[in-house]
Formats: C-alpha cells, structure tokens, sequence
C-alpha cells in the first residue's frame, strides 16, 4: 500500500470532528501519485458523500469537460478537497472542521508535491493566500514555495451563475502553459504557510 492509499484508509475512518457522524462516506481524493496538476476544491457533496469518490456530481462533469477542453483526463490529475466529509445541507465548512482535516490535504500535497495546484473557490483560496477574495484572485497565478498556484472559480459557480462559465473556461486555458512553466510569475505576497506533518 502506498503512503496516499494508507493515508485514505485512515481518512475512511476518521472521527476528528464531528462531519464523521453525519456521512455516508469519507472522501479522501483521488488521483496519481505523480501528478503533476492538483485540484483542490471545497468538500464532498451529496454525490461525493454517497460514492465516496470526488467532483462526481454536476459540478465534476464540468470539471470534466474543462479537462477535456485542455486535452487531459481527470485520471491524469489529482483532486482533493478542503474537508473529507459532507457537511449537513452542504453548509460552508466550518473552520474547526477545516482545521481538523488540513493534516490529510498537507500531507496528499506532500506527497503528490504537484508542479501546479489549482484553487476550486474561495475555501481553498484562502487556505493559501489568506484574506484573499476570489474575485481579485481568479485567474492570477502565483509562484508559491514548490509549487505554482493558479486560483480560480469554483465550477458550481458556474453553474449556478451563467456568465462565470466563460471566465472559468478561459482561465482553464492557461493550465498547459503553467504546467510547462512557460510564463513568468510573480511571488505570492504571503508567506507559503507550513504544511503541517501528519
Ligand atoms: N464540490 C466540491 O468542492 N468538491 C467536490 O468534491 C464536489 C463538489
């Protein structure tokens, strides 16, 4: 077993905070060990929760489609989200809960270390740039320590709202260019906070 299907198995069984009561089943994230483009979006949905696998439900088709725009797979790359578990009504976690499960996504970005993340909506935002606001930050990569951070709308925004569908489809088109590094970028004013060690 490897250390990323060691850590799902311990996420299966997590009871740190108390989304573990209410769940069908965890979500820990899926994808290649050696990705090099990771997804990070907010938490399971009712889809998720019930097949316990990520971005399953309408907003990962369209995270689908916005791979395929890209000429890549969701097998290609790894997605992840914030908290592992559905919260009750899919309310915004909370920020107990976002602290109680951060040691599982650390140690996933430890490991799959991916050249570019990219940021699914404002809840993975600010895990990185805190105080950051989406609408400033869509669309402007950064170079973070080991890693290019690319922030952008969250799909069920678009799906919701209409007119962020082509801002999200035109952001999606600089993920290549990003992945091979081919632009130049300036420093993420914030620190790099410390991954913490599980
Ligand atoms: N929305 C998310 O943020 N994550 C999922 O896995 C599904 C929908």
């Amino acid at each position: 077993m490897t250390e990323l299907q060691e850590l799902a198995s311990r996420i299966h069984v997590c009871t740190d905070c108390s989304l573990s009561e209410g769940r069908t089943r965890a979500v820990p994230g899926e994808g290649p060990e050696q990705a090099d483009l990771m997804f990070i979006g907010e938490g399971p949905g009712y889809h998720e929760d019930q097949q316990g696998r990520p971005f399953v439900g309408p907003a990962g088709q369209f995270l689908e489609q916005l791979l395929a725009s890209i000429g890549m797979s969701r097998d290609q790359v790894f997605i992840a989200n914030m908290i592992k578990c559905r919260p009750p009504n899919n309310r915004d976690p909370l920020p107990g809960e976002v602290a109680a499960c951060s040691k599982y996504l650390d140690r996933q970005i430890q490991l799959v270390a991916p050249k570019v993340i990219v940021t699914l909506g404002r809840h993975s935002l600010v895990k990185f740039l805190p105080g950051a606001t989406i609408s400033k930050a869509h669309g402007k990569a950064v170079r973070k320590e080991g890693f290019i951070l690319y922030p952008i709308y969250h799909p069920a925004a678009a799906l919701h709202q209409q007119s962020l569908r082509s801002v999200i489809e035109e952001e999606f088109k600089a993920i290549p260019s990003l992945l091979q590094e081919q632009v130049v970028l300036p420093q993420a004013e914030e620190p790099a906070r410390q991954l913490s060690l599980l």
